[in-house]
């Protein structure tokens, strides 16, 4: 069995771009190997926030977690803050990894831009990503293409720190692989770039039907198809990932044909969509409905979720910090 680890951050909603590209994949692993995945709230504060939500913003996401199907029987299931050896194993990698490849990470680099200031935080970011996986010497890492180099830079730092500090002691960081789905990059509704929350356009996991069809009347489709006439290509189409995602495979088919041979205009194919999305999506919204009215017992489950990610956590310290060269005492 695999070690597998996840995060995701409790920015905003979670939306059809994260189910698609990341979490649906979670919950199908948590039934084949032995997993972790943690809300990240540690990341999400790298940039500006409310603070006065951002409690509610991470109990929120795990709600969402659970609501899709993690099951916290079978995958450990907790809030990062909770373990403090994330930051503690970051401090530490930040060591070995080298400030180019930090300033060469284009998530910093879009990110950044947007900032006056630039908080260290968000440089360092990626460090805090490998220590999250690396903690857990997790070897099969499921998140969508964006986090690619990421994980590029998270495979470097455990070379790095390999090399300088494992002197053949029999401890070392595996080095961790991504696990994309076949949604890897989920468009916008604009169809221009990734669905982020930040860039507002998205659907949200747990959209009314009413606000699913609103939001997808407009969406962007081939833009080669100007009229109700013209063939388009479901190969182009954000629309046809998006079936992809939640269309059965044979009305996949019949969506295919029916665009490139302009049988459908694109809002019978958008209204096919809307119906399969609100079936998949509609026992998740009253799951997650349910949930929101027992907020104490989530939190006791992220809580129960931390002491066993905790155990796993301080067990690699010990050897981390006794690799490093650092006086033993830290655990009394
Ligand atoms: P985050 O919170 O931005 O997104 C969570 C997961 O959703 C995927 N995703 C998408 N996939 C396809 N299409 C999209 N439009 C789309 N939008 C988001 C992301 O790729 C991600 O897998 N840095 C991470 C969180 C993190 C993490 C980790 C991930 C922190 N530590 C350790 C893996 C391992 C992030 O910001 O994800």
């Amino acid at each position: 069995m695999a070690r597998v680890f996840s995060g995701i951050q409790p920015s905003g909603e979670l939306h059809i771009g994260n189910y698609l590209g990341a979490v649906r994949n979670w919950v199908t692993l948590q039934h084949q190997h032995d997993c972790l995945f943690c809300v990240v709230d540690l990341h999400a504060i790298t940039q500006s926030y409310e603070v006065s939500s951002l409690a509610q913003r991470t109990i929120e996401m795990a709600i969402g977690l659970f609501a899709v199907g993690l099951d916290p029987q079978r995958a450990i299931v907790f809030v990062q803050s909770h373990v403090p050896e994330h930051s503690e194993l970051n401090w530490l990698l930040n060591t070995v990894t080298p400030l180019g490849e930090l300033e060469r990470q284009t998530q910093f680099k879009d990110k950044a831009q947007r900032q006056e200031s630039i908080p260290a935080g968000l440089l360092n970011y990626p460090v805090l990503q490998a220590a999250d996986v690396l903690l857990y010497r997790a070897t099969l890492v499921p998140v969508g293409e964006d986090q690619l180099q990421h994980l590029e830079l998270m495979r470097e730092i455990a070379r790095r720190w390999n090399a300088r500090f494992a002197n053949g002691g029999g401890f070392t960081f595996p080095e961790p692989q991504a696990l994309l789905s076949t949604a890897k990059r989920v468009l916008g509704l604009d169809g221009q770039v990734k669905m982020s929350k930040s860039l507002g356009n998205t659907i949200g996991l747990f959209d009314t039907p009413e606000t699913i069809w609103e939001k997808l009347k407009p969406a962007a489709t081939d833009p080669a198809r100007v009229t109700r006439k013209d063939p388009g290509n479901p190969d182009i189409c954000n629309i046809f990932t998006i079936h992809q995602g939640f269309s059965p495979a044979p009305t996949q088919q019949l969506v295919a044909h029916n665009c490139r041979t302009a049988g459908w205009g694109c809002l019978d194919c958008k209204r096919v969509l809307a119906d399969n999305m609100i079936a998949t999506l509609t026992p998740l919204r009253e799951r997650a409905q349910q949930l929101r009215a027992e907020p104490g017992k989530v939190s006791d489950t992220l809580r129960a979720g931390a002491a066993k990610a905790r155990a796993l956590a301080r067990t690699t310290m010990v050897r981390v910090r006794r690799c490093m060269g650092l006086l033993e005492g830290a655990e009394a």
